[in-house]
């Protein structure tokens, strides 16, 4: 497998993360948004990454410049057909997510594959959207926030995926600087999973909003886990809204089963349209 052309859809946090990633091995990433602003935002926040990179002596000018070249933002009509892979990071939510690749399946050449980077969504119910052949060509591709840093890539069979296209992604990823692994097509995955009581148990100890609580819990598990962040520094960099999306998706897919269920908060909050980092307000404020 040679991925040399890819279609981003979606260009918030997670997109235009991913998007930077496939320009720095070197790949031609066409950017795709509903939102024109959006777009103009990621392809100036990715711009500006790469200075900081060179500012540092991690990329050097060419390299930057180059780049600069590979990345192109544009609507969704105007991209390649014959595009190699196309990774879908719009918003978590299926019907919207069903109808996009219903469209994407129709535009896109017989041998695109066809990606999401859903956190929760089965991968089988989404191709569900997409003919049969092209269900052969459809899998999940999951990364972690940020998606330039973190190594982490679930490659994830939907019941009619190739296994031999599984295979040939999780070479392609491991042959760049990302660890790819393997999942099965079960509610979230593999970290979003294990994941998901890493959140609701916080939330359930500190129960109202109380930033000094907060405070603590993230402290102490920062300097007791070994843990990078705290779990609410965490939901705050992935999003509140999202973080909420992936804890319903993964509790209904579990029969609602305690252990997974969302916490009052976390729905207060996004209807106070506090979404964390990307809002400036989360469970803490940011500028
Ligand atoms: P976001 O809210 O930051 O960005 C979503 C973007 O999609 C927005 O810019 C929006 O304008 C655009 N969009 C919405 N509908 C669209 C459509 N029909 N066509 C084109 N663009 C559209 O969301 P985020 O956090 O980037 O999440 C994207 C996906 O990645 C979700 O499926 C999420 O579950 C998944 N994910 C999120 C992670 C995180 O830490 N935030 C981690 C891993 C996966």
């Amino acid at each position: 497998m040679n991925l040399k052309k890819i279609v981003v859809i979606g260009a918030g946090t997670m997109g235009s993360g991913i998007a930077q990633w496939f320009a720095q091995q070197m790949c031609f990433v066409e950017l795709v948004d509903n939102s024109e602003d959006q777009l103009k935002k990621a392809l100036a926040e990715i711009h500006k990454s790469w200075d900081k990179l060179v500012e540092k002596e991690k990329l050097t000018n060419s390299q930057v410049n180059q780049m600069k070249k590979l990345l192109e933002i544009k609507s969704l009509n105007l991209v390649s057909k014959d595009t190699d892979l196309v990774v879908e990071a719009i918003i978590e939510n299926l019907e919207i997510k069903k109808t996009l690749f219903q469209d994407l399946d129709h535009y896109f050449a017989p041998h695109t594959i066809i990606s999401s980077n859903t956190s929760s969504f089965p991968i089988t119910l989404m191709s569900e959207a997409v003919s049969a052949e092209r269900k052969k060509r459809f899998v999940g591709l999951h990364f972690f926030n940020p998606a330039t840093i973190m190594k982490l890539v679930e490659v994830i069979k939907g019941e009619k995926t190739d296994a031999k296209l599984c295979e040939d992604l999780y070479d392609w990823f491991d042959s760049k600087d990302k660890k790819p692994a393997l999942s099965k097509d079960s509610p979230g995955f593999i970290v979003n999973r294990v994941a998901r009581n890493f959140y609701g148990e916080p939330l359930r100890i500190v129960d109202v909003e109380d930033e000094a609580k907060m405070r603590e819990v993230d402290q102490i598990l920062k300097d007791v886990g070994g843990f990078k962040m705290g779990p609410f520094e965490l939901m705050d960099l992935i999003g509140i809204d999202v973080n909420y999306s992936v804890t319903c998706s993964v509790w209904e897919a579990y029969n609602r089963e305690s252990r997974f269920a969302p916490h009052e908060l976390q729905k207060k909050m996004v209807e106070e349209n506090r979404f964390g980092r990307k809002s400036k307000r989360g469970f803490y404020k940011y500028d």
